[in-house]
């Protein structure tokens, strides 16, 4: 169990936990003491934060967390919370320690904690105070030029605590140490793997649904096709999918869909063919939110349809992963952008929805899909707004707006592909930008067309993103295939803007 002190850390803590095939949940700092305990977690890391143990107001945790006889890993603030609260001493020394910091293990051995790691190693660390003397009973097992005490421990009984981040990347052998607190200090076994999640995913969905029939709405991305195989292995033939052709897709797509899920799995399949409707709704429309939520409403509609004509499905089944639980139970995270997905259904039609992917990440779901038979197409597709293409045009959603952003987006998708850059980036797409014209000159004639932008980041989570370095060569394919293959755009340009301060998408 992460308890969230305050920073984006918890989550990176919770997916690294899971990474080593240990279950792990998120819970708010100010989780009872009674709560915790009736959850009876096997051991409790308590992430970062960026509060200082001085402050007034700044999180806190109960320190009978400390004595509920389970195993507890501090992390940053974590770590500094746990000394104060036992007897030992936190400072402000006045000096930041921040990023890649050389570690040293104790003469006296490492530990249990630091047992993987090199007499010297690189960790990430950011912090301003900083633990002086350890509580009766640690040892402390590692230090820095700058800090005495940068690990502590005590086994006998079940507490570990470090100043760096072991969950970051940029810590060497962050993993290890993670490892050594679930392994050796909670005593788990890394048995959290895919097929043990379907096996009691399948279990669950049966349990909830029994002999209902069920809906589900395909988007074409990985969620919710995911889902939707999940469900097929609990209650196969009651499960329906319903897919929605809004024409905002990629190349390709809606075939894909079909010959998937209608050929392969054999799972009945409802294909809406409601482009025309779409586009009608959307003529004129240029700005982002309301193209939004038009396109959400007219997919409630179009649903609304399929489902009355099966008013015997007593169930829907929704993508949503556990970020999204996360992040819909935060009362602070402001809406930047209207998410359409397949929420929202009017109240008169009641169904109950059946959410296998709840507990996931997203790199679970992938695992999962593949473990499923899920082909690598739709497994490794990179994340697809809900309201598709129509988001990438920066202007009108028409017909040949649509045609021009396809067509560069199918050439991006190519490069990117045969360059075998798929897996190390997150996306890679086109923006058109419908309302912009510039001069070029192809052949001998001059040109005055629009431009298209190419976006191509790399993300954990897609809370932030960098844009990717792509090697000059692959952008000099793309950028001169699109002026050739893809009538009325005649300039490529490639957006350098990390997220924040920008976001993924131009809308
Ligand atoms: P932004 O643009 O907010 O995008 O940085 C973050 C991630 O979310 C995807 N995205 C959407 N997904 N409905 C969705 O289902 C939407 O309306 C939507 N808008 C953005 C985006 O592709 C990126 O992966």
């Amino acid at each position: 169990m992460v308890v969230d002190l305050g920073a984006q850390y918890a989550q990176l803590i919770a997916r690294r936990v899971r990474e080593a095939h240990v279950y792990s949940e998120i819970v708010p700092h100010d989780t009872s003491i009674d709560e915790l305990r009736v959850r009876r977690p096997a051991g409790i890391i308590l992430s970062g934060g960026p509060a200082s143990v001085y402050e007034a107001g700044g999180p806190r945790v109960d320190p009978a967390v400390f004595e509920l006889g389970v195993p507890v890993l501090g992390i940053c603030y974590g770590h500094q919370l746990m000394a104060q609260a036992l007897g030992g001493e936190v400072e402000a020394t006045g000096q930041r320690e921040y990023g890649a910091t050389s570690l040293m293990l104790s003469d006296r051995g490492p530990g249990v904690l630091l047992a993987d790691l090199p007499a010297r190693d690189t960790v990430w660390m950011s912090h301003g105070d900083a633990v002086t003397r350890e509580p009766d009973g640690f040892r402390v097992t590692a230090a820095t030029d700058q800090i005495p005490i940068a690990a502590m421990e005590d086994p006998s009984r079940g507490l570990y605590a470090v100043q760096f981040h072991p969950e970051v990347s940029h810590t060497a052998h962050g993993q290890a140490v993670m490892k050594r607190f679930l392994y050796d200090g909670c005593d788990l076994l890394p048995d959290w793997t895919p097929t043990n999640i379907i096996d009691e995913q399948v279990g669950r969905i049966r349990e909830q649904v029994g002999d209902a029939q069920v809906l589900c709405a395909l988007s074409g991305g990985v969620d919710s096709a995911v889902a939707a195989l999940l469900v097929h292995r609990a209650v196969g033939d009651q499960l329906t999918c319903v897919f929605v052709d809004h024409g905002l897709n990629r190349e390709g797509e809606p075939d894909q869909v079909e010959e998937t899920f209608a050929r392969h799995f054999r799972i009945p399949l409802v294909h809406v063919k409601a482009a025309d409707r779409f586009l009608a709704r959307l003529a004129g429309v240029a700005d982002p939110e309301v193209k939004r939520k038009t396109i959400g409403e007219e997919f409630i509609r179009v649903f609304e349809e399929v489902a009355r004509e099966r008013s015997d499905a007593g169930f829907l089944v929704q993508g949503t992963l556990y970020p999204d639980v996360i992040e819909s139970g935060s009362k602070t995270a402001a809406n930047i952008k209207s998410h359409h997905n397949v929420g929202g259904l009017p109240e008169d039609i009641a169904f109950d929805l059946v959410e296998p992917l709840r507990d996931l990440f997203k790199d679970e779901v992938r695992a999962v899909g593949a473990e499923l038979g899920l082909p690598e197409e739709i497994v490794g597709r990179q994340p697809f707004p809900g309201p598709g293409l129509a988001v990438r045009i920066v202007g009108e959603v028409n017909a040949e707006n649509l045609t021009k952003v396809r067509g560069a987006d199918a050439v991006v998708r190519e490069e990117i592909t045969r360059a075998g850059l798929d897996r190390t980036t997150w996306q890679a797409f086109c923006v058109l930008l419908a309302d912009v014209q510039s001069v070029g000159v192809m052949g001998d004639g001059r040109t005055y067309e629009n431009p298209v932008i190419v976006r191509a980041v790399t993300s954990e989570d897609a809370m932030t993103a960098d844009w990717a370095r792509l090697p000059d060569d692959v952008l000099d394919r793309i950028a001169s295939r699109i002026v050739r293959e893809v009538p009325g755009v005649n300039r490529v340009a490639y957006d350098i803007t990390s997220k924040p301060p920008g976001t993924i998408e131009w809308e």
